[in-house]
């Protein structure tokens, strides 16, 4: 296997202000989505073709673990990525540990997956992802009838033994998280019957989406509409599934193309392009709270590609205004409130947020982390129990200038979006380190530079 080039720095690292942001980009593959071709690939029997697959860390623990379970996964010359699969139950005993990095969603969904299989893994993982609370998946996945020790909170290491035939259960959400809709619905593949899931607050769809892509027997029952998202969702999977081998093409990821749009909004004389982006609604929400703000982000192009809508956006310099975030919109940008508190930072008025709670575990508690950041870097800004309260600058740079680095707890996402907001600063912003960014965006800093960031 070739491995995927990168330019992401470990250490220290200053970002230092900036110009204007002028130019067209492209970011990398959707990291999500990345995750699932690689799994259900090497679960089809047969050659599963995937295009812009996202060549990140967190992605690669995910193909490492497939291989030592009998996938055969390879890149090739012209950087598509092709994998030969084992069959829907016929994942192999791997001979060692899977080393899950930092990735919470190759640990969350291979558990799922391994949970219905006749094998036993061991669960390694890093300090932020050894942090993380495991419970929510080994409960359902212990009603199937899979058996854990995990150490002590429900957290890696841990050791999972599987059982086949798995137990099909019906399963209501107690979390908004679409980590255990997956891993519930990855245990149905190889479970006899109909396993179902309950999901009272629509999260990312794109296990279903892919799992019917490659054949699945899948449906959603959608129940009342609900918030503009859909109401609850009943989603069923009919096991013991075959899987027909898939070509798939990426689309560009939305949660990593948030730190750009971000940064254009709020660096003066932006105007850039981020091209294929992908806008699955569940995923969108920070675009439409930017633009509630009084964002301009047009979306040009609009299209379908590997059955997700994808457009371009154009995003200039705008003057913004804080709002009350609405906790309806939370699952559909989780992950984008650490840039979000950024923009916010910068605007005009007080930004509040709440039901927030899931950002305390993510890989790092994200609430109390971008309090800290944002303060170093001069921010008004309080902590409530589930969310921030954030008084802007009205367009104001930040002063910047912080002599003790940002501390970014090995999460990648304080690391880009505090990146983002010594670019608007006086004095800049230091981070203690920017290695964990090559987790999910490898090419961050290259693509920073190449919208004339150094200049
Ligand atoms: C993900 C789901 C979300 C998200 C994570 C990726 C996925 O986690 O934060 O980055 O691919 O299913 P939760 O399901 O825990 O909210």
């Amino acid at each position: 296997m070739t491995s995927a080039p990168h330019s992401t720095r470990s250490g220290p690292h200053h970002f230092a202000p900036a110009g204007p942001l002028r130019g067209t980009i492209r970011v990398p593959g959707d990291k999500s989505i990345s995750h699932r071709s690689i799994m259900l690939g090497a679960l089809a029997v047969g050659e599963t073709r995937v295009s812009g697959l996202l060549e990140g860390e967190d992605v690669m623990s995910t193909a490492a673990a497939m291989r030592a379970m009998g996938g055969t996964i390879t890149r090739d010359a012209g950087g598509e990525w092709v994998i030969n699969g084992v069959g829907v139950g016929g994942l192999l005993q791997p001979q060692t540990a899977l080393d899950m990095g930092n990735s919470g969603t190759s640990t969350r969904l291979l558990m799922g997956l391994i949970a219905s299989h006749p094998i036993t893994a061991s669960f390694i993982g890093d300090a932020s992802l050894s942090k993380r609370p495991m419970g929510r998946v080994i409960e359902p996945l212990s009603q199937m009838g899979a058996d854990f020790t995990a150490s002590p909170g429900g957290r890696l290491p841990l050791m999972l033994r599987g059982t086949s035939p798995a137990v099909p259960i019906t399963y209501r959400l107690p979390v908004a998280s679409a980590q255990v809709k997956s891993a519930i619905l990855l245990a149905g593949l190889n479970t006899p019957g109909i396993t179902t899931v309950i999901e009272p607050i629509p999260t990312r769809d794109h296990s279903e989406r892919m799992l019917k892509g490659f054949g699945a027997d899948l449906t959603v029952e959608v129940e009342a509409a609900k918030n503009g998202m859909g109401g609850t969702r009943i989603i069923r999977i009919r096991g013991e599934a075959e899987l027909k081998p898939q070509t798939i093409v990426v689309p560009g990821d939305p949660s990593s193309a948030a730190f750009f749009i971000v940064a254009a909004l709020i660096v003066p004389g932006s105007d850039i392009t981020i091209e294929n982006v992908g806008l699955n609604p569940t995923r969108a929400g920070l675009i439409e709270v930017l633009r509630a703000m009084g964002g301009q982000i047009d979306e040009l192009n609009p299209r379908e590609v590997g059955g997700e809508p994808v457009a371009d956006l154009r995003v200039r310099h705008s003057a913004l205004t804080g709002i009350t975030v609405d906790p309806a919109v939370v699952p559909s940008m989780v992950d984008e409130f650490p840039v979000l508190f950024v923009a916010a930072a910068l605007a005009k008025g007080r930004t509040v947020t709440s039901g927030l709670d899931e950002l305390r575990v993510k890989e790092s508690d994200r609430l109390t982390v971008m309090r800290v950041a944002l303060e170093l870097a001069g921010a008004r800004i309080s902590e409530t129990e589930d969310g921030l309260i954030i008084d802007g600058t009205d367009g104001e740079p930040l002063p910047g200038g912080n002599a003790q680095p940002v501390a970014t707890h090995l999460d990648h996402r304080i690391a880009m979006s505090m990146a983002v907001a010594g670019l608007a600063s006086h004095g800049g912003v230091s981070v203690d380190d920017t290695g964990p960014i090559a987790t999910s965006f490898p090419t961050f800093e290259a693509l920073l530079d190449s919208l004339g960031t150094t200049a």
